[in-house]
């Protein structure tokens, strides 16, 4: 048994599902370099805990990138898990998707993933860490007003695949969550009430994720209880992945 304290990065930390996996790993005794480009929200929620690093930094640029996991591995005696969760949503239909929209959308969902797994991949070989990625239901079934959002998202489990087929040999596991529904900042943004009725309707369990329940699962697959547990893409949804059509129809 190893008796050193454990360290995750959790990219997108300073709220929402990012917040809620920090608090998480907090209580099951790790320590947490919390990283977002919302400076001011990350300094108030990270000043309110203990055991955290705020690391104000942008993970679609390669040079903050760099310097996150040169503050966290200075900080940290070894990173054991990197949790890429920051991501931004923006729906519209696909003759409006402009490429700047496009690409401000790639940018932070995949781009961000391949870099900070790029660059905390030394750490993760030394500490034979773990990786989880969230993706989004949105990345494994195709929905209207998704184009660049469901890409990004359907690249994200892609790419879990291929780290998980290359890190593997270091012992580094890499796996991939795809949330449904969850009531955080970023979806109250972009779902109305007309939506939120119609996911209710379409989901077996009858209603949105919470935050924890999104975290429960992203720390079981970076811990020692999933150690053979890799590649793999968890939907965490209610079972919205798994239902067909018809649904809504056939309860009344
Ligand atoms: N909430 C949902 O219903 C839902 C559903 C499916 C998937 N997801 C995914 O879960 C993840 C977290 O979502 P959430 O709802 O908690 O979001 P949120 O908007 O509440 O929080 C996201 C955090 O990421 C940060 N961030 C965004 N871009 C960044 C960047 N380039 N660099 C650093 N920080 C950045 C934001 O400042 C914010 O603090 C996202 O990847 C999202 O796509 C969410």
């Amino acid at each position: 048994m190893n008796s050193r304290p454990k360290t995750a990065i959790v990219t997108g930390a300073a709220r929402g599902i990012g917040l809620a996996t920090t608090d998480l790993f907090r209580e099951m005794g790790w320590q947490v370099a919390m990283v977002d480009r919302d400076g001011s929200e990350l300094e108030k929620v990270a000043g309110d805990r203990d055991n955290v690093l705020a690391v104000c930094r942008d993970v679609s640029n390669p040079q903050d990138v760099g310097a996150m996991v040169r503050e966290a591995t200075g900080w940290a005696p070894s990173i054991d898990a990197l949790v890429n969760n920051a991501g931004v949503a923006e729906f519209g239909p696909v003759e409006d998707c402009s490429f700047d929209i496009w690409r401000r959308v790639m940018e932070t969902n995949l781009d961000g993933v391949f870099l900070c797994s790029q660059a905390c991949t030394p750490a993760l070989r030394q500490a034979k860490g773990a990786i989880v990625n969230i993706a989004s239901i949105s990345g494994l079934r195709a929905s209207t007003l998704r184009v660049a959002y469901g890409t990004s998202k359907a690249a994200v489990i892609q790419l879990t695949k291929q780290y998980a087929a290359e890190l593997g040999e270091y012992g580094i596991r890499v796996n991939c969550v795809a949330p449904g529904p969850v009531k955080t900042k970023l979806s109250v943004a972009v779902h109305s009430p007309e939506i939120i009725k119609a996911y209710h309707d379409s989901i077996p369990l009858n209603r949105y994720g919470s935050e924890r329940e999104l975290a429960e699962v992203i720390c079981f697959l970076c811990s020692e209880k999933a150690s053979y547990v890799t590649g793999q893409v968890l939907a965490v949804d209610g079972g919205f992945e798994s239902t067909g059509v018809g649904l809504p129809a056939l309860r009344t």
